[in-house]
């Protein structure tokens, strides 16, 4: 498939991702307004905010599993404001929504198959390096998804996601409801996706210490608009206490 190009303009094309103006809700409910958010090839951007500001809301937005109101969205320079999840997913968005949600009784190999089919180049073997970053994965590749600790479940989100070699991962809270000692394991893959630089990752988290240690760009939503945005190492404790702490 041909895609048409002429919607790149100039400006569009240094972001992987662009969000001007984007509204979304549900039904009668206004939950996300007039949120400008851009995210640079290879960079980690935190997105953070209290329980119930519209962090997911603007995540499956970005996704085209709920429509924008109004504002638009450009991908690599292209507008896909009102593209299908589907044709996102082609065109090399990976999203692991917040709680997994794996298929349970599927195997591991099953469920990575399933991301491998929003590769743009239809390849049907999973790539070797998907192994090198998740290496529990391999030998599990039989187990039913359900039969897998929360971590490893984890992992297999992420890694289905990334099987189909995505240029943007969008990933809402991959380390809520896991114990801490694996904590530590998903933080270590986001940080190898760091080192590689190949994919952009919006990352929504709740922890200001890995937020710190891990992003270059952050966004504070608060009640559906962003609060707050800058350089990482201007996440600061009076910011914290101003829109993240209950
Ligand atoms: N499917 C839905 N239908 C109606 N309202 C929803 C739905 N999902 C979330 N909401 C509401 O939208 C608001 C934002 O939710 P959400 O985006 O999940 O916040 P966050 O991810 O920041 O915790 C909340 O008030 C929530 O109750
Ligand atoms: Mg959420």
């Amino acid at each position: 498939m041909t895609r048409s190009r002429k919607c790149i303009s100039e400006g569009e094309s240094s972001a992987v991702l662009k969000l001007q103006g984007i509204e979304a809700g549900y039904g009668e409910s206004m939950v996300v307004r007039s949120v400008n958010l851009e995210v640079k090839p290879g960079q980690i951007v935190c997105l953070m905010g209290r329980n119930g500001v519209g962090k997911s809301t603007l995540m499956k937005t970005i996704m085209g599993l709920i429509k924008p109101r109004a504002g638009t969205l450009h991908y690599e320079g292209r507008e896909l404001t009102h593209a299908s999840p589907e044709r996102r997913a082609h065109a090399g968005i990976g999203y692991v929504p917040q709680g997994r949600e794996i298929f349970q009784q599927l195997t591991v190999e099953e469920n990575l198959l399933l991301g491998l089919e929003a590769a743009a180049d239809r390849r049907k073997k999973l790539p070797e390096s998907l192994f090198e970053t998740f290496p529990v994965l391999r030998q599990m590749l039989s187990r039913k998804g359900g039969d897998l600790s929360g971590g490893q479940q984890q992992q297999l989100a992420i890694a289905r996601a990334m099987a189909a070699g995505p240029k943007l991962l969008l990933l809402d809270e991959p380390m809520e409801g896991i114990q801490p000692s694996i904590v530590m394991e998903i933080e270590a893959i986001i940080e190898s996706i760091k080192r590689d630089r190949e994919i952009a990752v919006l990352l929504v988290e709740q922890s200001l210490e890995f937020a710190t240690s891990i992003a270059d760009h952050y966004y504070v939503l608060d009640r559906g608009t962003i609060a707050a945005s800058g350089g990482a190492e201007h996440l600061s404790e009076e910011l914290v206490r101003k829109h993240l702490t209950v």
